[in-house]
């Protein structure tokens, strides 16, 4: 089987860090969640074809440096296309069935499991679900018998979602399903594509441990959260000559000598933490300084960020190269 990944969004909600970096290339709990997506993938996946569109060239150039388990392939958007117009654009050659993925979805899902569900049971396709306290941000499906969905709405109000059930980004479809796209100009896959699928069976498969969209600051941390308590973040601790309790990712030439460290911090490649200085739940991306006895809570700091010696940054997201 072969998988799609949708990577072409402008990550609007994480600006102004997404002006520079696009979001699926920020680092959380170790590595970028782009790569705790992949992570899912079953090994006998022939084959990961990324529709790209918002900052094409960076992703190109970092899956090229960074290989995963399986061959990865960058399918580029002129125009951005909407989610179905990205499957399109990408799904030359694709397998049937094959997968579909957000490129910023954190979860526990075994695909599987997921793809054996679909095996068994046919159709269109299978929709991997969530159950959230408020569906509203999302889409939200209502079911028929024996977890068929019979409806589906994007972004209810609150008081009309049908359940609480919600697409969780990671789906498997059959293949001539791509041929119901129209070309040449943006569709959304949710909004024109899923419904008039329903007829000929779309089943839902529950996950039930964890799941997040890690599409607002908030949320982010709160992945990354998830990642670390299910020890997807790396070997937990602090880094060398550094005291607190963690977990913290430190990636490649990360110092931290004499600085301390509270829960849940990722510090990207060559952050730099002072001696006196404190960090806890927040993502420090590559370069970042924090001077002496500086202080850093529950933030997500862009490139090359800098935090003055004794400052303190809580709950803020700074763009590339801003001082603090
Ligand atoms: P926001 O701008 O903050 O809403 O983020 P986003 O642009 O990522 O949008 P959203 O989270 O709704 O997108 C869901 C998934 O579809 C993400 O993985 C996006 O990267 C992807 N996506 C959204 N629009 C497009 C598009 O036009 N083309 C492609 N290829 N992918 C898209």
């Amino acid at each position: 089987m072969k998988a799609i990944v949708l990577i072409g969004g402008f990550g609007t909600r994480l600006r102004p860090i997404t002006y520079s970096v696009p979001k699926q290339l920020i680092p959380i709990a170790g590595k970028p969640m782009l790569y705790h997506v992949l992570d899912l993938l079953p090994d006998d996946v022939e084959e990961v074809v990324l529709a790209t569109g918002y900052k094409a060239d960076a992703i190109e150039a970092y899956v090229r440096t960074h290989p995963g388990r399986w061959p990865i392939r960058t399918v580029p958007e002129a125009t951005p296309l909407g989610t179905a117009g990205g499957m399109r654009n990408a799904g030359a050659g694709m397998s049937d069935p094959f997968y579909l993925l957000n490129s910023d979805v954190i979860a526990a899902a075994d695909l599987g499991a997921l793809a054996a569900l679909h095996a068994r049971r046919g159709g269109a396709g299978t929709i991997s679900l969530f159950e959230v306290d408020d569906p509203s941000p999302y889409g939200v499906v209502s079911f028929g018998d024996d977890d068929r969905i019979a409806g589906f709405v994007e972004k209810p109000p609150a008081a009309e979602a049908p359940s609480r059930w919600i697409n969780a980004g990671l789906s498997i479809w059959r293949r001539d399903v791509l041929d119901r796209i129209p070309t040449g100009r943006e569709v959304s896959f949710e909004k024109e594509i899923v419904p008039g699928l329903l007829a000929e069976g779309v089943y839902g498969f529950r996950l039930s441990r964890y799941w997040d969209d890690a599409g607002t600051p908030d949320r982010l941390l709160h992945a990354q959260q998830l990642l670390f308590d299910d020890g997807r973040g790396g070997k937990g601790g602090v880094p060398p000559g550094a005291r607190g309790t963690g977990p913290v990712a430190a990636m490649a030439g990360a110092t931290a000598r004499g600085a301390s460290f509270g829960p849940y911090v990722t510090l990207g490649p060559g952050a730099v933490v002072e001696p006196g200085a404190h960090v806890e739940r927040s993502v420090l991306m590559d370069d970042v300084v924090v001077e002496r006895e500086a202080t850093v809570v529950g933030s997500l700091l862009g490139p090359k960020v800098r935090v003055r010696a004794g400052h303190r940054v809580q709950g803020q997201v700074l763009g590339e190269g801003v001082e603090a």
